[in-house]
């Protein structure tokens, strides 16, 4: 059975596994920390360029939320010790930061989390480097068309296998596999909480979306099959056949009639070229 919660301040950090219902409080902090995660992504748009190594763009990453008062939640997150997650060509997620040179033609995933205020602001992007092949570019559009055809399902009423049905049709209309591994997630207070936003799945299923409910949407598309590996590093993960992938990631908060994107770009940067 799936419990809801209109959740009061001081009962929004426990992980109880019920779907917390927000109020006004919740949506004006998601709100801020939304939109700094996305000037975040704006401003590593001017910054993704061959040479640079993704380790610049974590310490670029960390500075910047620091700067404005937040705190990289990733940063020390189960042993995460960055600020980002990079995640180039065949890395599917968790990506993590070092000194390897970014080079013409690669695809990058920029995933950041500012925990400003108490609240977690959640977003990804796909940069491309130089000079990107036709194919790669494809998948990044379709990603990108992935993730907004999911976020318009969401209102009060739909289900949430709805998302993931509309998700996985597009995806497999264009015969890329979309990833089962890895899923969006509630959040707000807590990085990570219910329920788990499959991105493949049956619509009409899974609990009923109600207006309050703080969720991402992240679905991670790949050229060629689903299926994914962990590489000895216990984080980044890629695809097991070695296809590219690509993933978008949107904060939202429902509404009474649809569904607020708290980390829409304030720039018009949604999706390359920026
Ligand atoms: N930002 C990722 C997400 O979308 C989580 C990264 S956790 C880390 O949920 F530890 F890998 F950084
Ligand atoms: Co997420
Ligand atoms: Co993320």
């Amino acid at each position: 059975m799936v419990e809801y919660q209109h959740v009061t301040d001081d009962m929004s950090v426990y992980r109880d596994g019920t779907i917390k219902l927000h109020g006004p409080e919740g949506f004006a902090g998601m709100r801020k920390a939304g939109r700094l995660a996305a000037e975040i992504l704006d401003a590593l748009a001017d910054k993704v360029e061959p040479g640079v190594t993704t380790e610049e763009l974590d310490t670029f990453v960390r500075e910047m939320m620091l700067d404005a008062g937040a705190v990289p939640a990733t940063l020390g997150y189960r042993g995460f010790t960055h600020s980002c997650c990079t995640s180039i060509n065949h890395v599917v997620c968790h990506g993590i930061p070092g000194p390897k040179k970014l080079k013409s033609g690669d695809i990058v995933n920029i995933d950041v989390t500012p925990l400003l205020d108490g609240w977690h602001g959640d977003t990804s992007r796909m940069f491309l480097v130089g000079d990107v092949p036709l194919k790669a570019r494809k998948l990044v559009e379709v990603t990108y068309e992935c993730l907004m055809i999911g976020i318009q399902q969401v209102r009060p009423g739909a289900r949430l296998g709805d998302i993931g049905a509309a998700i996985q049709a597009h995806a497999e209309s264009h015969r890329y596999g979309v990833v089962r591994e890895f899923c969006g997630h509630g959040l707000g207070r807590l990085f990570h909480d219910a329920p788990e936003v499959v991105h493949a799945a049956r619509a009409g299923t899974g609990p009923e979306l109600k207006a309050g409910m703080f969720m991402t949407i992240e679905p991670m598309i790949n050229l060629g099959r689903a299926p994914v590996k962990l590489l000895n590093d216990g984080w980044t993960a890629v695809t097991r056949d070695k296809s590219l992938s690509a993933q978008f990631e949107h904060s939202i908060g429902i509404t009474e009639d649809g569904c607020e994107i708290f980390t829409e770009s304030p720039t018009g940067r949604h999706k390359p070229p920026y």
